[in-house]
């Protein structure tokens, strides 16, 4: 009896190793002649300009740590819990780049993370999201990159343990947490909807930054989709309802912050959101960046609740007034007044771009202080959040602790969240990531 029960279990053991073999092996494909330019279009290459300026390609795959890289021949570092991934030279060159594959190796490459050789890739190339965009995408894509400037360069040595141990370990890794399949059309939503979702869930990836990532990396869903994720030491905001500023995220208000890298109401695109406003999402048709604003808008119910909005921008107008009203005792407001209240004191009945109102503003509302922190110490260069205005940054001349108060004051006078804990212990990790940024953080 036993010995049937064994033979049963290693039978079916077998039989289980050859299924997750056939499932994790996939054949090399043939290698061709890099294609000539005059094969593609003018048209056809201006759409691949775009998908990639929607999926970021290029901040991934152009070095950016120590000096910056020729574009698109990878070795961007990203920083994982495992070590540090370097991303893989992309341009046309046949050796070291891309050259030599032919259109049905890239598009496996995108839609299943499987190198030109068969050999698994790793997650951090984000083709949980790619798997979703449409063969035609793919084809543009593939367009725009074989007329890039082939450069002849190899990346730096992953320090990954799966770099050594076989890729097909990752298989394992598939299996349990990549779903592959293009995106399908929500019929319950009109198109402009489905244009959002499509991009937003596909190329924009927004979920890899902006969902929280469990054991293992892989991104926590679907019950945990868009709940606020981490990058780079940074806090993505929740995109749903969960998000905790007092002014809702409207279409416009998102509009506005993905194209133009500000919102109205609520302030700046800084740290690693810039570029994805600024240096892509600023490049591409109209259309679809408010087929995107309009898809979040739906995803945190905003014309449900954007009825609260005039109260709470009152209540933050006269919060933040109530700062410069006769002489105030409380040291710590007056080391606010010293410190900010000169750009961010608003007087007229609503914030004015260009200097945010603090009290609308996530970085005070998050359940951690880091990225107040962050924001203090970077301070905000010219090109991030509305172009042409910069925050000083306060590296110098606060110390810790001056921010751990700041901080505390801002959160009991502009909230009704808990206060922090542990300020001065956060304000010197946030110190840490400032003198040596993690490069990217499985983004
Ligand atoms: C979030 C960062 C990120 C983004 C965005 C990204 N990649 Fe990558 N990509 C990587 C990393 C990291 C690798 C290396 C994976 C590995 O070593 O297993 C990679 C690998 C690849 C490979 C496999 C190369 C090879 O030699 O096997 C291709 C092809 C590729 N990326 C194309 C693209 C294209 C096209 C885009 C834009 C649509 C893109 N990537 C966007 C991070 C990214
Ligand atoms: C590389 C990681 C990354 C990607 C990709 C990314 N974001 Fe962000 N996002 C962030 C970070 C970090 C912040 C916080 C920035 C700050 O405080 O200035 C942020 C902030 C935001 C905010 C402001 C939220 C708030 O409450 O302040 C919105 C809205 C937003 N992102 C939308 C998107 C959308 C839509 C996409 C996809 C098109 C996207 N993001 C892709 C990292 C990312
Ligand atoms: C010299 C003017 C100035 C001072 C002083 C100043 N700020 Fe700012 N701050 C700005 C400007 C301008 C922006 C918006 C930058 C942009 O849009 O690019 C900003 C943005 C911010 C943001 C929003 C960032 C984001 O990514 O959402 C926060 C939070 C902030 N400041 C906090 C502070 C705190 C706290 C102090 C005091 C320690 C301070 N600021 C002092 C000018 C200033």
């Amino acid at each position: 009896m036993i010995k049937r029960i064994l033979g049963v279990g290693v039978g079916a053991g077998i039989l289980g190793g050859l299924g997750f073999l056939w499932y994790a092996w996939y054949p090399a494909l043939p290698k061709i002649d890099p294609p000539k330019a005059s094969q593609f279009s003018a048209e056809k290459i201006e759409r691949g300009r775009i998908v990639a300026a929607e999926s970021y390609c290029v901040e991934c795959h152009t070095r950016q740590d120590g000096h910056a890289g020729p574009t698109l021949a990878g070795d961007y570092k990203m920083v994982s819990p495992f070590g540090a991934i370097y991303s893989s030279n992309i341009t046309p060159d046949p050796e070291t780049g891309i050259g030599n594959w032919s259109e049905d190796a890239f598009r496996r490459a995108l839609q299943l993370g499987v190198s030109r050789d068969g050999s698994h890739l790793l997650p951090a190339f984000v083709y949980d999201h790619f798997t979703k965009m449409s063969d035609a995408d793919i084809s543009d894509l593939y367009a725009w990159i074989m007329t890039r400037p082939a450069v002849h360069m190899t990346h730096r040595q992953n320090d990954f343990p799966l770099s050594v141990t076989p890729r097909i370990g990752l298989a394992g890794w598939k299996l349990l947490y990549f779903t592959p399949g293009r995106y399908k059309p929500d019929p319950k939503h009109d198109a402009e909807w489905n244009r959002g979702a499509y991009l937003a869930e596909g190329a924009a990836h927004c979920g890899a930054c902006h969902t929280p990532r469990g054991l293992l990396g892989a991104e926590k869903l679907p019950g945990y989709a868009y709940d606020g994720g981490a990058v780079d030491g940074w806090t993505a905001p929740p995109l749903n309802e969960k998000n905790p500023t007092p002014v809702v995220w409207t279409e416009n208000e998102l509009y506005q912050y993905l194209r133009n890298g500000v919102a109205p109401l609520h302030g700046p695109a800084g740290g690693p959101m810039s570029p994805v406003a600024h240096d892509f999402l600023a490049t591409v048709p109209e259309s679809d960046v408010h087929a995107i604003a309009h898809y979040f808008a739906s995803v945190d119910h905003a014309d449900e609740r954007v009825a609260g909005d005039a109260a709470a921008i009152k209540q933050a107008m006269e919060d933040s007034k109530r700062d410069l009203i006769g002489f105030n005792t409380d040291p710590d407001a007056r080391l606010y007044q010293g410190a900010c209240a000169a750009c961010h004191y608003n007087a007229a009945p609503a914030p004015v771009l260009g200097r945010p109102e603090l009290a609308l503003n996530s970085a005070l509302w998050l359940d951690e202080p880091t990225d107040l922190y962050l924001i203090m110490m970077r301070g905000l260069s010219n090109k991030e959040g509305q172009t042409g205005v910069a925050m000083p940054s306060f590296y110098n001349a606060l110390s810790d602790h001056d921010m751990a108060r700041i901080a505390a004051y801002l959160r009991r006078t502009r909230t009704n969240m808990p206060p922090w804990t542990d300020l001065d212990r956060k304000a010197a990790e946030a110190r840490k990531l400032v003198e040596e940024p993690p490069v990217n953080s499985s983004h």
